[in-house]
């Protein structure tokens, strides 16, 4: 396994697999990594000949008043684990290699990608204003920088996998999102390398989010499907020091809110535990 902090070196080795027709699998992240990153590079080993794991944390997806600079940044455990999971490159940038020196990190002075509004504006996306245009351009980089066929996202992220989703299919790019289901711990609790911020009264609190989730799965199941009933069901449901920042009903087709539960409907919520912001999701 290499570690790579250059962006030249890894095009070296991609000329060489691409002379060889190997096919070439992304997984993108920010390290601290887990066993939901873990699903998405066994996924990217089954299905491709060579893998490359992207280690960055993204400076212009975070807020202003967000966890950039705490965000947990473990590397050497990640090649551990990389290795062990038999990863052919890690790609970990410094934030000068992908955005240059000196650069002010806005759009007067670097080009951004900026998904279609109605996908961006909405959940995450309202507390976090820029955070989805940050995304999509650093990893339209990657893309760019590895030429991948193949990327790895979960559905963890659902708004992330369905701008990124919309993004190669506008930009007609041509490579393959695999999307890949969210792991969580054996209690429900959807594993995020933000759940190291948790003490153990917010990590118990967090788990109603999940069981939440589940019991809007439960009644769908037995034929319920009005959206105001699994609204207040799961109000019901979650601890009350949760703080709910949204709970949204949409059509993963096409994104659109919807009063009726069927098949494909993500069910999103986003809550703070204490202060740390966590994010899961269940599509029937
Ligand atoms: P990060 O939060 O590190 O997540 C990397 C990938 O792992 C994402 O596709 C995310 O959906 C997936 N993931 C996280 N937790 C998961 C879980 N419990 N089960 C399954 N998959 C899980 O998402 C990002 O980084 C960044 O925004 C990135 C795409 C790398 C761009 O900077």
């Amino acid at each position: 396994m290499l570690l790579l902090n250059k962006i030249d070196d890894v095009r070296k080795n991609i000329k060489d697999w691409k002379e060889e027709k190997y096919t070439i699998g992304l997984v993108p992240t920010m390290g601290a990594l887990h066993k939901g990153h873990a699903s998405l590079i066994k996924k990217a080993k089954e299905t491709c000949d060579k893998v490359i794991v992207s280690i960055f944390v993204n400076p212009i997806q975070f807020g202003p008043n967000e966890d950039y600079d705490k965000y947990p940044r473990t590397i050497e455990k990640d090649s551990e684990l990389c290795r062990e999971l038999g990863v052919d490159i890690i790609f970990a940038p410094a934030p000068e290699e992908m955005y240059g020196e000196n650069k002010k990190l806005s759009n007067n002075e670097f080009t951004f990608i900026y998904p279609a509004y109605n996908y961006v504006d909405c959940m995450c996306g309202k507390s976090r204003p820029g955070h989805f245009d940050g995304v999509a351009t650093v990893v339209m980089k990657l893309f760019n920088i590895t030429k991948a066929d193949y990327a790895f996202f979960g559905q963890k992220d659902a708004q992330q996998l369905f701008i990124l989703k919309q993004v190669v299919k506008d930009l007609n790019l041509d490579i393959n999102i695999i999307s890949c289901p969210i792991v969580r711990e054996t209690d429900g609790l959807a594993l995020s390398s933000r759940n190291t911020y948790l003490s153990e009264t917010e990590r118990k609190n967090a788990i109603t989010i999940s069981k939440a989730l589940f019991k809007i799965k439960e009644l769908y199941e037995t034929g319920i499907k009005d959206t105001n009933i699994m609204f207040d069901t799961a109000i019901s449901i979650l601890n009350k020091d949760i703080d709910l920042e949204y709970l949204e009903f949409r059509n993963f087709e096409t994104f659109e809110k919807v009063n009726e539960l069927k098949k494909n409907t993500l069910i999103a919520i986003a809550a703070k535990s204490g202060k740390t912001r966590l994010i899961d999701n269940i599509i029937l």
